[in-house]
């Protein structure tokens, strides 16, 4: 009979060592979820679906996100409703919905979980992303923004990252981007463009900055920036938050360049980029949207925040040959030899896992050589290895299965001695 695959682009994460080791990208999504709980931002859990006009509304109908790749479907009473491609936009909703915007600011939260971009597969380009996310909304102020890169910065570099490096520049605000993108906008048209990079300029020109394609960098080469044109408030706060990455000793580079995929963003914007990954290089990015709120139906309070990939911070520590998780499924593996034997291994190792020790055993009545193997493989440092005989002597062979020592131990000390070995 035909068997079924994950669909397209859709990575699966199981237990065993390598690339789709599952240990691995669990520790990743708590490595990077960490220094925010460190700094005091709690847990929020959301829908993975919503109502399709929150992301039109929120990320922008002209952005690549919304007009291309979303899973939108009707559901069965005819409502539109979309997997979420991103977090921010489902997060300000709830901040709206139940009012988490009246107490206390900045209101600070973070979320981990799949996105789903209708996006072409390849390596490190997936259509069901994983992202550990933060949002702090309510505050504009500079030592905030530092903060949350801050804490993106350490999730990597506590998981043992260290190829990457962190581009950051300011988008500017109401104030001063209007006038920039006239400004750019006609430097476009002055240019010999082809159609569509024309037609991509009518939409979006700051996307045009962004052509990886020589010819078009060439052309635009002497383009206008931003940041030469930000007003004296939005530069000052640019200034301030640079101070403060100096200050906290987290390394940047300025990419006055920059462009991101999603058109809620003012002021500070950054991305994390990382060199051993090919084209799909962006391991996390993020920055302020001062004017999503409101554009939500809410106040007009500010945010930041970051989104950071869990599968490509697994591919990047891949390519730096950094292993992280725990691939031994136990600590300890109970080798019954008879029937009686048996009964005394399940004590064991239920008496073992209440004690908070992982302990698994042989099932299926194989012999020695077959529970022996079994005991390897589960990557346990110890076996417990009980014949019938040991039961009648009250004993149980406690073996090292790195070095194939042996030691018989009573079986009432047994929780000792394994504690023991274990450290
Ligand atoms: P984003 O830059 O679209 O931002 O995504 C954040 C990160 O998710 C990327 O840097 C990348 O590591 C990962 N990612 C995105 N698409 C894919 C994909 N197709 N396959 C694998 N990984 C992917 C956001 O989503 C914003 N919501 C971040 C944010 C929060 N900004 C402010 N607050």
């Amino acid at each position: 009979m035909a068997t079924f695959s994950a669909p397209k682009g859709v990575p699966d994460y199981y237990p065993g060592a390598g690339a789709a080791d599952s240990s691995a990208f669990l520790a990743v999504r708590e490595g990077l979820t960490r220094p925010a709980r460190l700094a005091g931002y709690g847990h929020i859990e959301l829908p993975i679906f919503e109502d399709t006009a929150l992301f039109a509304r929120g990320v922008g109908e002209s952005t690549d996100v919304v007009s291309k790749e979303m899973y939108s479907f009707d559901d069965r009473g005819g409502r539109s409703v979309t997997l979420r491609p991103e977090g921010t936009a489902g997060v300000m909703r709830a901040v709206i919905e139940h009012s988490l915007d009246r107490g206390q600011l900045p209101t600070k939260l973070s979320y981990s979980g799949p996105f789903f971009r209708y996006e072409r597969p390849q390596a490190g380009r997936y259509r069901q992303l994983q992202q550990v996310g933060v949002e702090a909304i309510g505050v504009d102020d500079p030592a905030l923004d530092a903060e949350v890169i801050a804490i993106a910065d350490a999730g990597f570099r506590g998981l043992g990252l260290t190829g990457f490096r962190l581009e950051i520049t300011s988008l500017g605000d109401d104030t001063c981007r209007p006038q920039y993108r006239e400004l750019l906008r006609e430097f476009l048209f002055s240019l010999p463009l082809d159609e569509a990079t024309r037609a991509r300029a009518e939409i979006n020109p700051l996307r045009v900055l962004d052509d990886k394609r020589p010819e078009v960098r060439e052309l635009t080469a002497d383009a206008p920036l931003m940041l030469d044109h930000l007003s004296a408030e939005t530069a000052e706060h640019f200034a301030a938050v640079r101070r403060h990455l100096d200050a906290l000793g987290v390394p940047y580079v300025i990419n006055p360049r920059m462009v991101r995929g999603l058109d809620y963003y003012t002021k500070t914007t950054f991305e994390f980029v990382h060199d051993g990954l090919g084209a799909q290089s962006g391991i996390g990015g993020g920055g302020r949207y001062d004017g999503l709120m409101a554009q939500l139906g809410g106040q007009a309070l500010s945010g930041i925040g970051f989104g950071l990939g869990v599968d490509r911070t697994l591919l990047a520590l891949q390519a730096e040959g950094v292993t992280v998780g725990d691939v031994a499924r136990c600590e300890v593996f109970g080798v019954a030899l008879g029937e009686a034997a048996k009964d005394a291994v399940v004590q064991l190792v239920a008496t073992l896992r209440a004690a908070g020790i992982r302990a698994d055993m042989s099932y299926g009545g194989r012999g020695m050589k077959g529970a022996m193997k079994a005991a390897d493989r589960s990557g346990a440092r110890l076996a417990l290895v009980v014949g019938d005989r040991d039961l009648e002597a009250g004993r149980v062979g406690v073996k090292d299965l790195s070095t194939g020592s042996q030691s018989e131990v009573p079986a009432a000390e047994v929780l000792a001695a394994v504690q023991a070995a274990l450290g």
